[in-house]
């Protein structure tokens, strides 16, 4: 449809339709056979009432979708078809590692590709629009939802940010095998206070514009045609119906023109937040913020017409939101084949086909990260145990990944047995070290324990007070790595877990995250060597859970510790009981090979605000096997009108060397990089003196210095 027409139907609907399309619900009010006394009659929906309205979630497939959408056309005024919107996280059948691992790839291109992969998936199963990605920066891993994240930083974030929309939009949304991208969750959802799931977040005006916000905006950028609300505050306000927030900062100072929709009843808890009367005065607060869709609550859907009618909402608001949703069909082409690319046909071919298959496993390879290794990786003992519930489980998914076909997912054990069928396994699938446990230790040449957390352990609603292992698993460890010191640990879950006596005594740590659909074969081709570990972590390892929120980015304070000293100094910024550093810093990971940094090289170390620096290092692969390393750059600005963090990560590079290849690696440094929200809030670099690191990780000190004049 054009413009104009879209304005025309605009003009020719009743309030009533127009609030329609602004309430999105679920699949079960949708021919559930408690359709009318269940659901509904919660939300006093008339009977055909729910197929007037302008979205779905969470129903999928191509027939039934089909179908779905002959009733939304029949009964609608206008023939207006509905979106169908779902999570599709990070897969639809074929489920990709989880997003924290997608993170530790490093590799926004392979990001990008398994989102296209995914939107092919979901809209042959007549889905338009995704929630995803989830661009919120986590810092502290009591936070179940770390997983859904890309991590701690927000130069990683933003870029597997922006290329996650990519990936699922394309160039249009509307092309055929895409999907329309809604970002989430806005805004600083991941800074809930304590970890604890939908609690407060408090954060300083600066530290939201300098950190968390980056990604968002990033996803904006992209050209994500939608975005959705947090259910946290900030500030003390629902982020759901904060015109600062929603108004201010996203569509005026971002620039945000797409859809902008609720989380899961968020605009209904702004009455139990206590920040809203009623359902009528949350409703109204809510489209006066720019909340043009109301997912799962009966607010807009019990109240915004009478709102409209009653003058308290203009209608010229409610034209708004309307428009929006308009424009977005008309992107996605519904207006002229309300069924898209939904096709029983291609769904057979494409689900879980084998391209996507590798691309699961080739995905899994990438996001692994090699902790710790004595030299028994890659794997050359031929008698091995593999001990732990986690090797023969199917929840490594995901939480998410909730239409992904578990019937295809490889677990540890079925991927061990395809790809090193040169050893002889014996697999105790058990969580105890009992007496069979014990002995398959004994007489093995080596052992792999598969701990740590399945998908129902993290994720939404998963906070936990303690990251450490189960005392189970931790006993596991202990009696087997006493009787076989050759112990290898393979670490599911979705985020960093406190391991540092496994970091101690095993022979090697690799960490699997929820490695996806076809993951664990990714991850035997590392352990027999057909591929080499290149994953670096998105997140910190802590050592205990104290240390929470943690980041690389610290700031000096006024009473620094040498960060290499771990016992404690009195009238110093350290504790008692712990270390400051993690267990593992940001940005670590080990290969099989060794790679050598030379010192950095600048063409000049004046930087001016027109002018730019050419910083490079020569990288040498010094080992004999071929490898991948993820060259990163970070930079100190030594004194600001504010403080300034330690070090930020602002560019790497992923690069791939034969044994002995030596390769030069070149960034530009610019002023625009250096920016920061000063003391004015201005958002500004300053002149003065920059420290600049290029290395392995956050903790390297490959180091020189430039000015800016
Ligand atoms: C959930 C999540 C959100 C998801 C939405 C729809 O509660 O917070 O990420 O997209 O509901 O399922």
């Amino acid at each position: 449809m054009t413009e104009k027409q879209l304005s025309e139907l605009l003009q020719d609907m009743t309030v009533a339709e127009k609030a329609e399309q602004l309430v999105q619900l679920n699949g079960d009010f949708y021919g559930g056979e408690d359709f009318l006394t269940g659901p509904a009659a919660a939300f006093h929906l008339t009977d055909n009432k729910a197929y007037r309205l302008g979205s779905i979630l969470g129903s999928d497939g191509a027939a039934r979708l089909t179908k779905l959408q002959d009733e939304f056309i029949k009964e609608q005024p206008h023939h207006i078809p509905a979106m169908f919107m779902a999570d599709v996280i990070h897969g639809y059948k074929t489920a990709f590692p989880v997003p924290i691992a997608l993170g530790a790839s490093f590799d926004p291109e392979l990001v990008r590709e398994t989102a296209e992969t995914a939107a092919k998936e979901a809209s042959a199963a007549g889905i338009h629009v995704t929630f995803s990605p989830m661009a919120d920066l986590a810092r502290d891993s009591r936070w179940g939802r770390c997983m859904e994240s890309f991590g701690e930083d927000p130069c990683l974030n933003s870029k597997m940010t922006a290329a996650m929309v990519r990936g699922f939009q394309g160039e249009n949304c509307g092309d055929k095998g895409r999907v329309a991208s809604c970002f989430k969750h806005f805004a600083a959802y991941g800074a809930v206070q304590s970890g604890r799931d939908y609690n407060v977040a408090e954060l300083s005006e600066r530290t939201l514009f300098e950190d968390y916000l980056l990604a968002y905006e990033a996803a904006v950028n992209a050209g994500a045609e939608m975005a959705m609300t947090a259910f946290n505050t900030l500030d003390r306000i629902p982020c759901t119906i904060s015109r600062k927030l929603l108004r201010d900062i996203l569509r005026d100072k971002m620039g945000f023109e797409g859809v902008l929709i609720s989380d899961y009843n968020a605009i209904g808890e702004t009455v139990i937040h206590g920040a809203a009367e009623d359902s009528r005065d949350a409703a109204e607060k809510a489209i006066n913020s720019g909340v043009d869709i109301d997912m799962m609550s009966d607010c807009y859907l019990n109240n915004l017409e009478e709102l409209v009618k009653s003058g308290e909402v203009s209608e010229s608001l409610l034209d708004e939101a309307v428009m929006r949703v308009l424009k977005l069909k008309n992107k996605l082409g519904l207006f002229e084949n309300p069924y898209k690319d939904a096709s029983e046909e291609e769904e057979k071919q494409l689900h879980c086909c084998r391209e996507h298959m590798e691309l699961s496993r080739k995905a899994a390879a990438e996001c692994s990260v090699l902790l710790k290794n004595n030299g028994i990786l890659p794997l050359r003992a031929k008698k091995i145990a593999v001990i732990g519930s986690l090797c023969e489980s199917r929840d490594i998914v995901g939480s998410w990944a909730i239409f992904a076909d578990n019937s295809k997912t490889v677990t540890l054990r079925a991927a061990l047995e395809e790809v090193c069928s040169d050893i002889e396994f014996q697999f105790i699938p058990s969580d105890t070290p009992d007496e069979k446990a014990i002995a398959a230790a004994k007489s093995a040449e080596a052992v792999i324990l598969a701990l740590g957390e399945d998908q129902l352990g993290t994720g939404e609603s998963r906070s936990r007070t303690d990251i450490s292992l189960p005392e189970g698993q931790k006993r596991l460890f202990e009696e087997i790595s006493a009787v076989n010191p050759n112990t290898v640990v393979l670490l599911f879950g979705g985020r960093p877990l406190a391991i540092p006596e496994i970091a101690e005594k095993a022979a090697a740590v690799m960490e699997l995250w929820l490695p996806g659909t076809a993951g664990c074969l990714g991850a035997a081709d590392i352990l027999s060597g057909k591929a080499s570990p290149s994953g670096r972590l998105s997140m910190s390892f802590p050592y205990c859970s104290g240390q929470l929120p943690l980041s690389y980015s610290a700031f000096n304070t006024g009473r620094p510790k040498d960060n290499g000293v771990k016992e404690f100094i009195p009238f110093l910024s350290n504790y008692m009981d712990a270390p400051n550093i993690p267990l593992y810093p940001f940005g670590f990971g080990l290969s099989y090979t060794s790679f050598e940094y030379s010192p950095i090289a600048l063409d000049r170390d004046i930087l001016t605000a027109d002018g730019g620096i050419t910083a490079s290092v020569r990288v040498k692969n010094t080992g004999d096997r071929a490898g991948k390393e993820v060259v990163q750059l970070y930079i100190r600005d030594v004194k600001g009108s504010v403080v300034r963090p330690l070090r930020e990560l602002k560019a790497f590079k992923k690069i791939s060397l034969a044994p002995g290849e030596e390769q030069t690696v070149s960034f530009e440094i610019t002023e625009k990089m250096l920016r920061f929200y000063d003391i004015n809030m201005d958002h500004t670099a300053e002149k003065g003196s920059f420290i600049l690191y290029i290395g392995p990780d956050s903790t390297t000190e490959n180091r020189t210095e430039f000015r800016l004049v």
